[in-house]
């Protein structure tokens, strides 16, 4: 009995976990994960992309438990938490927007709001210290998978500040045309310095 409760646990584990992107520890044993593709076959993925499905979604996993917890995603791809622990920040990659989440004291999430962006947002970071959200963009996804040395994948970091608010105030704090710094991927900050990573290239380090 004990053994089918453990295959069942992780055969639901592995079913709910078709494409892990991102975590966001919220215990020392348990996290959010966001799936970035609903299919774990190439071509099944070649037309959830082509259709724009939503179907990506966000699971809570502790020992022992793990269940989905939001979803209709096109690709969920950044997670983080609020300093006050009472939010969490998803982002749809290809959606363009960062997804507001009220987390609660059973792990389960109710929508808050959402902000649209322009570019191709990716992993999230929040300062410690003010709370805005910091991130990296990806300004041309074609470039990105098509890799071309003669027409390089660009980079941008973009501050939100205020996120809760009527109106928050997102700033492009760095740009470049992949001269410098290729597919920047995540932005973090600390003590006024910056540091951008990227998901094939250098990293860069910045005086703000
Ligand atoms: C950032 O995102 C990329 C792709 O979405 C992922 O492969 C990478 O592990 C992430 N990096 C961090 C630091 O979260
Ligand atoms: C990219 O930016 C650099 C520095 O700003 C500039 O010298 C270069 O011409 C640009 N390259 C392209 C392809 O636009």
């Amino acid at each position: 009995m004990k053994k089918l409760q453990t295959d069942t646990f992780f055969s639901k584990v592995s079913f709910l976990s078709s494409s892990v992107n991102d975590i966001v520890a919220v215990g020392p044993e348990s996290f959010y994960a966001t799936n970035d593709y609903y299919f774990t076959d190439f071509i099944m993925r070649f037309f959830e992309m082509f259709f724009g499905l939503k179907w990506t979604n966000v699971v809570y996993y502790s020992p022992g438990a793990v269940r989905q917890v939001a979803t209709g995603f096109h690709n969920a791809n950044g997670i983080a938490m609020s300093n006050d622990q009472r939010y969490i920040y998803i982002v749809d990659i290809t959606g363009h927007t960062i997804n507001i989440f009220e987390k609660h004291a059973d792990w389960s999430l109710t929508p808050v709001k959402v902000v649209q962006l322009e570019t191709l947002i990716d992993n999230l970071s929040v300062d410690p210290l003010t709370g805005d959200i910091w991130t990296a963009a990806h300004p041309n996804f074609f470039k990105l998978f098509a890799y071309n040395t003669e027409d390089l994948p660009g980079s941008e970091v973009i501050r939100i500040q205020n996120i809760h608010s009527d109106n928050p105030i997102v700033t492009t704090v760095y740009a470049n045309n992949g001269s410098v710094l290729q597919a920047s991927s995540c932005a973090a900050v600390y003590d006024n310095k910056l540091l951008v990573g990227t998901a094939f290239h250098k990293a860069l380090y910045c005086q703000l």
